[in-house]
């Protein structure tokens, strides 16, 4: 059993789907089930995920009346003689790998198991062999991913060569970013990729990678939002000893906190034991706090 954890639209989905496509065909059976997060929060979600598994690996006949969770726990025990591959895609509760993959011995020998999640916490409880940080694309991957989308080829036109390495100084190595701005300036003039990027550097967010990151943020309670918040106006590149101090004098249990923002890949601490966040993520956070009062800076909480 094998988990991938990383931030929102850093490719634990499309790397999984990738690895799948090239081993599946070397397994007696396989599944991949994709949003596990959003499916099992609808009523028989979880039941609807078992079906699923079922009938990609032992086949229709089998998911007649599962109905309830631990029916389904007791039917797919039963694969275990058949070496399976197994991909449970953007899991958030203990329930679902309860429910999905409770025991390595519900499978066959050799059979290989990969759990993306976004949070490294929940997997560390679990039978899990190995767990990986998906890392970001470096520049040249990057420059890459982001001329497929703008220009529909591998590197930028000669003359949007300059451009397209600002653009992607602002993304970083996230896919999610690269992706979505690369389509969005694609087809454009220079003059309206100018004023795109003015945009972004003077910190207006793009609502769609926005609104992915910031489900990171609305799982997280109330006092790790504040330590977040507090993180991404004030203590980005400050040493960390200092700012749990200062944090701590707020009685806001900073270390509990940091914790939790490192298990979501929300923030990191470098080898000079200071703060690091994704600038977009930093540009969340500042969002954020703007929000609470657009029109008045003064009545901002930070
Ligand atoms: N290595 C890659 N090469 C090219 N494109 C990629 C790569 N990784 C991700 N992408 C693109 O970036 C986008 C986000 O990737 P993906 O959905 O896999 O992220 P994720 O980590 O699963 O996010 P989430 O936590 O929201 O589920 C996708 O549209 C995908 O096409
Ligand atoms: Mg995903």
């Amino acid at each position: 059993m094998v988990a991938i954890f990383g931030v929102g639209g850093i490719g634990k989905t499309t790397i999984t789907k990738a690895v799948y496509n090239r081993i599946s065909s070397e397994f007696e059976g396989s599944c991949f089930l994709k949003n596990i997060r959003e499916t099992s929060k609808s009523e028989y979600g979880l039941v609807q995920l078992q079906e699923t598994l079922l009938s990609d690996i032992l086949g229709a006949s089998w998911v007649y009346n599962i109905g309830h969770i631990d029916r389904g726990i007791n039917v797919i025990k039963r694969i275990r003689s058949k070496r399976v591959l197994l991909i449970l895609d953007d899991v958030d509760e203990w329930g679902q790998l309860k429910a999905l993959a409770g025991n390595r011995d519900w499978f066959g020998l050799g059979s290989r198991i990969i759990i993306t999640r976004r949070d490294q916490n929940l997997l560390s409880n679990h039978e899990v062999d190995a767990t990986y940080e998906l890392e970001e694309l470096n520049n040249d991957e990057a420059l890459e991913l982001f001329s497929l989308c703008a220009f529909k080829r591998e590197k930028p036109f000669d003359n949007y060569l300059e451009l397209s390495q600002r653009i992607i100084r602002y993304a970083g190595g996230l896919p999610l970013a690269l992706e979505v701005l690369g389509l969005d300036l694609h087809g454009r003039s220079r003059h309206e990729w100018e004023s795109a990027l003015k945009e972004y550097m003077i910190r207006i967010p793009h609502k769609k990678i926005q609104k992915i990151l910031r489900m990171s943020y609305d799982d997280l309670r109330e006092s790790e939002k504040n330590i977040f918040l507090d993180i991404a106006c004030f203590f980005k590149g400050e040493n960390v000893d200092y700012v749990v101090k200062i944090l701590d004098s707020c009685g806001l249990s900073p270390n509990i906190g940091i914790k939790k923002l490192m298990d979501k890949c929300l923030i990191t601490i470098d080898a000079c034991n200071k703060f690091e966040m994704h600038d977009l993520l930093q540009d969340m956070g500042r969002e954020i706090t703007r929000e609470e009062s657009p029109e008045e800076p003064g009545g901002h909480s930070r």
